[in-house]
């Protein structure tokens, strides 16, 4: 039921979530975060295909994640660039793959896509209204054949919306929005 309070919160949830790049190290209760996946579930999807599929990724695999990734970099920006990333991403909290299963029907891989989207969005803001945050992430390892062998998954039958860190921000950045006038247009 709307009321007015409700109105402002969810104002307020939408406008204030924010992609968090840097976080706490204390991984969120795995209960809390499939309570969030499970609300963010209610997305729309076009002929009920519920497309989204979701992989947790424990310590060991995310690692391994991590180890490819700074291969991938490795091979393009140098040693350095990688020990860098392999760092960074070791120090990750929670890690979360969503995939979309495949089609052979453009239009109906396309509508997939976009109800996985709502679905990750609705995820941003089910997380954050528990206190955590999260990070799209659509890197070049998320479409390397060894990264769905790590996350067993089939690239055959299924392609990655993305890679989705979590957890608790150290630091919520600003961000700012064009004025909506800018970018809409009337016709009566
Ligand atoms: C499809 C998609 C892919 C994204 N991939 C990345 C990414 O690979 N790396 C990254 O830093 N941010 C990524 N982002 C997050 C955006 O950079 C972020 O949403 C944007 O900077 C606006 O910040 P906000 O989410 O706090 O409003 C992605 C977002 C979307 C929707």
């Amino acid at each position: 039921m709307t009321t007015p309070a409700l109105l402002a919160e969810l104002g307020t949830l939408v406008r204030e979530r924010r992609t968090i790049h840097d976080y706490r190290d204390d991984t969120p209760p795995r209960e809390t975060v499939l309570e969030a996946l499970d609300e963010a579930c209610w997305a729309p999807n076009h002929r009920r295909t519920e497309p989204w599929r979701f992989t947790l990724l424990g310590r060991a695999c995310a690692l391994q994640v991590s180890a490819l990734n700074a291969e991938l970099v490795a091979a393009k920006q140098g040693a350095e660039a990688a020990e860098a990333k392999l760092r960074r991403w070791s120090a990750m909290p929670g890690w979360l793959v969503v995939t979309c299963i495949k089609t052979p029907d453009q239009m109906r891989e396309q509508e997939d896509y976009a109800a996985c989207c709502c679905v990750v969005q609705n995820l941003a803001l089910t997380l954050w209204a528990r206190g955590i945050g999260m990070k799209w992430g659509t890197g070049k390892v998320t479409r390397d054949l060894r990264f769905f062998q790590l996350i067993q998954a089939d690239p055959a039958t299924e392609f990655a919306v993305g890679l989705f860190w979590y957890g608790y921000p150290a630091e919520v950045p600003k961000q700012t929005r064009r004025p909506l006038n800018e970018f809409l247009k009337i016709i009566e």
